[in-house]
């Protein structure tokens, strides 16, 4: 018996939904950057299942690297605050980046994800998300690439966590208000 799957309300996404999509997205990335080596950065934590999945299906020569920031703590809400907790290693100037997150929220991790990169004068920076809660948005943000829409629920599972669980879960889920309340 899995404990984990307990604490969910409804599957969202299941684990062949998932690699379809994936698989759609990794073509498009092939077709988009055909003759590019782009570098994909996957944002730490959440984001690592999703990276490990879309960068084999992408069949170009490509470079990856990590970020690490702060986010939610154990809370469900955007505190708005971000510290690099690990920075990029590859030097990112004149590549083109793809930027790999889990979920956009509020939009200012990314936001803040993105002007980073710039930063480091690129030839060019892509998002690729893997959910986009397009209801809780406090700032303008367009996505290059992504995989699926939620609404304004608190989701776990493949990768996402409450509290540092069910990152480890295959499907994405709602996690049930009484594991949170
Ligand atoms: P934002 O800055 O508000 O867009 O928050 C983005 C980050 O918050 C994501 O990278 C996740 O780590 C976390 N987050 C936001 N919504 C959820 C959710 O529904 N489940 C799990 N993590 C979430
Ligand atoms: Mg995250």
């Amino acid at each position: 018996m899995n404990l984990m799957n307990c604490d969910i309300s409804r599957v969202l996404f299941d684990e062949q939904q998932i690699q379809a999509r994936i698989k759609e997205i990794g073509q498009m990335i092939d077709k988009d950057y055909e003759g590019k080596e782009p570098v994909i950065i996957g944002i730490l934590k959440g984001g690592f299942i999703f990276m490990s999945d879309l960068v084999r299906s992408i069949s170009l020569h490509l470079e990856i690297d990590f970020m690490a920031i702060s986010s939610y703590g154990a809370g469900t809400s955007s505190s708005g605050v971000v510290k690099i907790r690990k920075d990029i290693d590859i030097p990112l100037e004149n590549r083109d980046v793809i930027i790999v997150e889990d979920i956009v929220d509020s939009g200012l991790s990314l936001q803040y994800i993105k002007d980073y990169i710039w930063k480091h004068k690129p030839a060019s920076v892509r998002t690729c998300i893997l959910l986009n809660k397009p209801e809780a948005h406090k700032t303008e943000m367009e996505f290059d690439y992504v995989c699926f829409e939620v609404g304004n629920e608190f989701v776990v599972g493949y990768g996402l966590d409450y509290g540092e669980r069910y990152r480890n879960l295959p499907y994405i889920g709602i996690l049930k208000e009484e594991c949170y309340s």
